[in-house]
C-alpha cells in the first residue's frame, strides 16, 4: 500500500486500516472523502461502489478521479465477470488507489439482477475466480467486503469455508458487514437495519483464523463500541455514523490512534472552505459539496438554521462561496438547538 503523506512509515504499517469509512453509494464521492479526510486524518476512505463495466467501458476518469489528500483511499468495484474485474482492477491501479475492494455485500435488486453484490455469497467459487483474477491483475492489496451470508445460505461453517477460500486466493483482507443479506425482495434499507448484527461471528472467525486481516463493520456507532470490539479485532469500518456525526467519527479516530481529540467543526469548515473555493473555480456546483456538510455542526448553536440555509440556497445557479459563509453566519446568529444524543443512523438509506 502506498504510504500516505499523512502517516509516517511506521504508523502506516502498525495502524493500516485500523479505522475505515465505508463505501456508501450516493455519499462517499470525492467531495465527501475530502471532508472526511479533515475529520479523520488517518482513516482509510472508500469510494462508492463502482461497477467494473463502467470503469472499463465508461468514463473512468470521472468515476475514479481523486486528489492526493484522500490517501489512503480504496476503490470498491462490483461485478461478476473475472475478466472484467481484472481489467477494472488494472485501471484502478493506474489511477493510484491504495487498494481495491470487491463488493460482495450489496443486496439491492438492481445489483442482484446483475448477478453480483451479496448474491455472490451463494456462489463462492465465482468469488474465488474473481479474486484470483484481480490478484493477477495488480500488485495492490485486493480485499473483499461481504456479509455473514444470505437468507438462503448462512451459518458459521459456510462463512468459514468462504473466508478460507478467499485466503487461498491470497485476498489481502476481508471486511465483514456483520449481518446477513436478505435477498427475498426486501428493501435495501431493510437490509441495512433489520437482519440482526452478529459481531461475535466475526470474533469467532478472527480467533479461528488469526492470520486473515478481518475488519468488522456494522452498527459501530460510539467510542465505547470501538473500545469493546478492539479487544479482539484490530480493524473497524464505520458507515452511517461518519456521515451523520462527524464529531463521533473524530472521537473514534482519536481513541483508535491514541491522540487528543481536537475536533472543531469550525476548523473543518474553514479548511473545507478553501477546497470549496478551488472547486467552484473549476465549475463544480456548490451543492455537490455542501450536501456533505449538512451534519458538520450537529448539536451546535443554530445548526438547524445553518442546514436550512444550505439546503435552500446551495442548489441555486447563483450560489457562491458567500452562500456557505452566510450559512456559517446562521450558526452564530441563532439560539442553541436542543442538544441531542440521537445516534439514529438508520435514516440514511442506500438507494
Ligand atoms: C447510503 C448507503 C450506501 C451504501 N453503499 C454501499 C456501497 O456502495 N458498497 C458497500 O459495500 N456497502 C455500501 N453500504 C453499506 C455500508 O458500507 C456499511 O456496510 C453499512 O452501512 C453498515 O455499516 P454502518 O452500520 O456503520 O453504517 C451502503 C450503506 C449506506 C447507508
Amino acid at each position: 500500500m502506498e504510504i500516505s503523506p499523512y502517516l509516517t512509515h511506521y504508523e502506516a504499517i502498525v495502524n493500516a486500516d485500523a479505522l475505515s469509512v465505508a463505501p456508501m453509494v450516493d455519499h462517499t464521492d470525492r467531495h465527501c472523502r475530502r471532508l472526511l479526510r479533515l475529520v479523520g486524518p488517518k482513516a482509510t476512505l472508500y469510494t462508492e461502489m463502482i461497477v467494473a463495466q463502467a470503469i472499463v467501458f465508461g468514463n473512468a476518469s470521472r468515476l475514479l478521479q481523486f486528489s492526493p489528500e484522500e490517501h489512503p483511499v480504496v476503490a470498491q468495484v462490483a461485478g461478476a465477470d473475472p475478466v472484467m474485474l481484472a481489467d477494472a482492477t488494472q485501471v484502478v491501479a493506474e489511477f493510484g488507489y491504495d487498494a481495491v475492494n470487491l463488493n460482495v455485500g450489496c443486496p439491492s435488486k438492481r445489483v442482484m439482477n446483475g448477478g453480483f453484490g451479496a448474491c455472490l455469497m451463494e456462489r463462492p467459487d465465482d468469488v474465488f475466480a474473481i479474486v484470483c483474477a484481480m490478484k493477477q491483475a495488480t500488485k495492490l492489496p485486493v480485499t473483499v467486503k461481504c456479509r455473514l451470508g444470505t437468507d438462503r445460505v448462512n451459518g458459521y461453517d459456510q462463512l468459514l469455508r468462504f473466508v478460507m477460500g478467499l485466503q487461498e486466493c491470497r485476498a489481502d483482507g476481508i471486511i465483514v458487514h456483520a449481518r446477513i443479506a436478505d435477498l427475498s425482495g426486501v428493501s435495501t434499507r431493510f437490509n441495512l437495519n433489520v437482519p440482526p448484527l452478529d459481531w461475535h461471528m466475526v470474533e469467532r472467525l478472527q480467533r479461528d483464523i488469526p492470520d486473515i486481516r478481518f475488519t468488522l463493520n456494522g452498527g459501530l456507532t460510539s467510542v465505547s463500541h470501538i473500545k469493546e470490539v478492539r479487544n479482539w479485532i484490530d480493524r473497524v469500518m464505520v458507515g452511517r455514523i461518519a456521515l451523520k456525526r462527524p464529531d463521533i467519527l473524530a472521537a473514534m479516530h482519536a481513541s483508535i490512534f491514541r491522540e487528543e481529540n481536537d475536533f472543531s467543526p469550525w476548523k473543518v469548515a474553514s479548511a473545507y472552505r478553501t477546497y470549496l473555493q478551488e472547486q467552484l473555480d473549476l465549475g463544480v456546483p456548490l451543492r455537490a459539496m455542501t450536501v456533505h456538510l449538512l451534519s458538520l455542526f450537529h448539536g451546535q448553536s443554530g445548526s438547524k438554521h445553518y442546514r436550512r440555509h444550505l439546503s435552500t440556497h446551495a442548489s441555486s445557479s447563483a450560489a457562491t462561496i458567500s452562500t456557505f459563509d452566510n450559512a456559517l453566519a446562521e450558526l452564530s446568529n441563532n439560539e442553541p438547538d436542543r442538544l441531542s444524543n440521537d445516534h439514529d443512523v438508520s435514516v440514511i438509506s442506500a438507494t
